[in-house]
């Protein structure tokens, strides 16, 4: 799959099939992240593969609710950045950077027939859901990746016409 068609046909999955994503290829698409743009080669990002113990402590951790959702794929991983509180631009240059790797895990995961859905989890900016992923201080979560086989079709939701988002400047 070219990036332009991953890109325009990725959707956000809800819905998943049992089976986790084997090692090898989950360690390919970390990989993967590892090669998105970084201001200063800082590598801000980390990533957290989410064991069983790990998903009943952040189970436990969001609650009842929250703990169904948490059931939906079979393969978690959290993905946080390294905070540089100090520096505010290179802060929010190493935040952009962490995102972007998680695009393009998603973007990977898709390519390889994947589902693959981006959440972001309260919990994990409170004691309990940091403890619960053994996030340290200085580490700030900025999502968890649902990965895993999809099970239904995704629709397409509207983006706002280009021209609602472009201006051209003189
Ligand atoms: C930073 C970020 C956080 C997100 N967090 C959530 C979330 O907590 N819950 C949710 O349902 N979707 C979440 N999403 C997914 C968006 O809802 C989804 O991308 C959007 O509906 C567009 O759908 P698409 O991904 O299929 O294009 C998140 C996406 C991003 C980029």
């Amino acid at each position: 799959m070219d990036v332009e068609t991953a890109i325009r046909t990725r959707r956000t999955h809800k819905a998943y099939g049992p089976d986790p994503v084997d090692r090898a290829t989950l360690t390919a698409l970390l990989d993967l992240g590892r090669w998105a743009p970084n201001h200063h080669l800082t590598n801000p990002w980390r990533f957290r593969v989410l064991g069983p113990v790990a998903v009943e402590r952040l189970k436990a951790a969001v609650g009842p609710e929250g703990a169904t959702k948490l059931d939906r794929a079979p393969t978690l991983v959290a993905v946080s950045y390294v905070r540089t509180p100090d520096d505010p631009a290179a802060d929010e240059e190493d935040l952009l950077a962490a995102g972007s790797a998680a695009y393009a895990i998603l973007l990977g995961a898709h390519a390889r027939g994947l589902a693959g859905y981006w959440r972001t989890i309260g919990v994990l900016n409170e004691e309990a859901g940091r403890a619960a992923i053994g996030l340290p201080e200085g580490e700030h979560a900025i999502g968890v990746l649902h990965l895993g086989t999809p099970r239904q079709e995704q629709r397409v939701p509207e983006r706002a016409p280009l021209a609602d988002v472009l201006t051209f400047l003189d």
